[in-house]
């Protein structure tokens, strides 16, 4: 059968780095509550100058992920591109790296999955490649979310947490009985909770235009976020997904599992995650402290360090879960080849 397996990862986030005590001279937090809150320690923002789209993030992770891949550009036959913050409106960021990337008419698509966009993206390429309508597919998550927060103590509660970054993999389908590469994936969304994490305007359902003066002073073109309920569902739905795609697998303990990468959102999610189905120390990795959550990147972004420091290595098998706005959720199990 053919199985999807990973040639070659590669991660991007710009030089800027921005600490706690940064953001601590332009709204009310501090070292000390963004750590003990959340375990974020900085995150990397675009320069404040210039233009910086997600798509140049991602053409260099992109371009990482090929040479570790031995691919040219001309070799993929599609690219997923997963964000929830493209470069423009439309169109979307898939089109703008395909182009960037010196190619002319690979097809791209672009996926609006937020936390969980890799997951999907993942899933999708899977199903592309198992199903034969495509051979090889880059695989990109991206965010630029710094151009987009409200830097200020109204919306510290969310531009605290977030950062830039991307990271992309190379997917290629191969003819084997091994059980090696996307063992299973489980997918889901419950629209209901929607409004519990999003970005309300510019938005087409909004007449007769998409954002007004109005609106724009009143700051509802920021991300808005019930952090708590977020907080639940993820610590609720999380264990409860990771037994589900377990059996789906045939996978009976956590023993079989070398390494879990969950969506990197908040730390203290993970390690509640962890005590809910007594992970053994270390199982987990997390790097949230350096990077903040980048949504759609984290978990490429993390499973590129667990590959270059060679904690994720062949043979392995890893375990990638995420909740996010949607609200959607969802895991990976994939063995390393
Ligand atoms: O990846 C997308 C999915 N998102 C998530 O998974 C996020 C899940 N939720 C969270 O991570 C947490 O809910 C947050 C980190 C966002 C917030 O932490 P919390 O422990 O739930 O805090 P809270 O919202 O209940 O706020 C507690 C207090 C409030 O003050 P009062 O009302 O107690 O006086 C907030 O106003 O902390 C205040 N606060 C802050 N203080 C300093 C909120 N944000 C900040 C801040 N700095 N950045």
């Amino acid at each position: 059968m053919i199985r999807t397996l990973i040639r070659g990862t590669g991660r991007y986030v710009p030089e800027r780095v921005v600490t706690n005590d940064d953001l601590a001279q332009w709204m009310e937090t501090s070292d000390e509550w963004i750590r003990q809150r959340t375990g974020i320690e900085q995150r990397h923002w675009v320069s404040e100058t210039g233009e910086t789209g997600t798509s140049d993030l991602g053409l260099k992770a992109s371009k990482t992920a090929l040479e570790r891949a031995g691919w040219k550009p001309e070799d993929i036959d599609l690219i997923i591109f997963a964000t929830l913050s493209p470069d423009i409106f439309f169109p979307g960021s898939g089109c703008l790296l395909q182009h960037k990337l010196g190619l002319s008419t690979t097809p791209a698509l672009d996926i609006r999955q937020q936390c969980t966009g890799f997951i999907y993206g993942l899933a999708t390429a899977d199903a592309y490649i198992r199903s034969g309508m495509a051979e090889r597919i880059l695989l990109v998550g991206a965010e630029v979310h710094s151009t987009g927060l409200d830097i200020s103590t109204r919306g510290r509660d969310v531009a605290v947490i977030f950062g830039d970054g991307a990271a992309a993999v190379c997917l290629e389908g191969v003819e084997t009985d091994e059980p090696i590469g996307v063992l299973a994936s489980v997918l889901y969304s419950e629209g209901k909770h929607a409004e519990s994490l999003m970005l309300e305007a510019p938005a087409s359902r909004i007449c007769p235009e998409r954002i007004t003066h109005e609106m724009l002073d009143e700051g509802r073109h920021y991300p808005k976020m019930n952090g708590k309920l977020i907080f639940k569902l993820a610590v609720t739905r999380l264990p409860k997904i990771t037994m589900e795609i377990m059996e789906k697998a045939g996978i009976k303990t956590l023993d079989e599992i070398d390494l879990i990468i969950p969506h990197q959102a908040n730390l203290r999610i993970n390690q509640f995650y962890e005590q809910a189905l007594k992970i053994p120390e270390g199982k987990v990795y997390n790097n949230i402290q350096k990077y903040g959550n980048t949504t759609a990147a984290t978990i490429p972004l993390a499973l590129d360090e667990t590959i270059e420091k060679g904690i994720f290595k062949k043979g392995d098998t890893a375990l990638f879960l995420g909740l996010g706005a949607g609200v959607t959720w969802g895991a990976n199990l994939y063995r390393h080849a």
